[in-house]
């Protein structure tokens, strides 16, 4: 695993993990998390009834569903076919038209007029700093004026003062490995999964650019956002160096 030696970002990870094992691996980020953090919101102002919502990338649903179950006008994209099928699953009996559709965050196939498009459980930073920045620059294209955008992102320095190197347990009846480190050469966050099941092995990698306060809000800025909030946790305490999450609600300027 070469990759994982050397911090190797875009040679698309990204494509080979989110799929049966990642939701195996993940099933305790479920439905009750994101209706906490959907609520927050919701009560906070910042997702209103009749506003157009785009959940970007939007896994297997779980807060699209909510989001149509509570009627409001949400859409989801995502690149991965086996999570997408699963939201089909769950979304298809709160809508009668079509929510989903496939793409690359890099490249998405809609036109302008969301008000608020969400970025949620740490599906950025995915790509190298170029590839990076045009998913904020698309994001602001698709975003009406004065539209939010709202990125939950993991709270680096936290994360990296609390590495757990490595974790080895049982999921399923499968073994699973995982190794975590930080490459300071690159400056990204790397994970290695391997998941066995007798001779059944298969291995993962997840890399994620290590990206601060101080480095989104330059982002941020650079794309035309004004930074509106910053929250630390899914329950919206503020954002302090020992929240584990760096939520940031940026609004699209409009031009006077
Ligand atoms: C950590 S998951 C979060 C999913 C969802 N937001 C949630 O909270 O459950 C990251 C998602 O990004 C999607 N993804 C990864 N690379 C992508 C890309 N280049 N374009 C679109 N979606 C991508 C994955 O398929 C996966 O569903």
């Amino acid at each position: 695993m070469k990759r994982f030696e050397t911090g190797a970002s875009d040679d698309g990870w990204y494509r080979r993990w989110f799929n049966r094992d990642y939701l195996k691996l993940y099933s305790h980020r479920d439905d009750e998390e994101a209706g906490i953090f959907l609520n927050f919101l919701i009560d906070r102002g910042y997702i209103k009834y009749a506003q157009k919502i785009l959940d970007f990338p939007c896994g297997v649903g779980r807060h699209l569903q909510y989001l149509l179950s509570k009627n409001y006008n949400a859409y989801g994209m995502d690149l991965s076919t086996e999570l997408l099928n699963e939201a089909r699953k769950r979304t298809e009996s709160e809508s009668k038209e079509s929510r989903l559709v496939r793409g690359d965050i890099r490249y998405p196939p809609f036109k302008t007029g969301f008000d608020i498009i969400l970025n949620l459980f740490t599906s950025f930073g995915y790509f190298e700093d170029d590839d990076n920045r045009l998913v904020l620059n698309e994001i602001f294209r698709m975003l009406s004026p004065g539209g939010k955008f709202v990125l939950d992102f993991i709270n680096i320095d936290f994360h990296l003062r609390n590495l757990i190197p490595e974790d080895d347990f049982i999921i399923e009846g499968a073994k699973v490995k995982i190794n975590r480190k930080y490459n300071s050469e690159s400056d990204r966050l790397m994970k290695k999964i391997e998941i066995s099941r007798e001779d059944d092995i298969r291995q993962y990698i997840e890399s994620i650019k290590c990206l601060r306060r101080s480095d989104l809000m330059e982002m941020f800025k650079l794309a035309g956002f004004k930074v509106i909030d910053i929250i630390g946790s899914y329950d919206g305490s503020t954002f302090n160096e020992d929240s584990s999450r760096m939520i940031l609600i940026g609004e699209k300027l409009c031009i006077a």
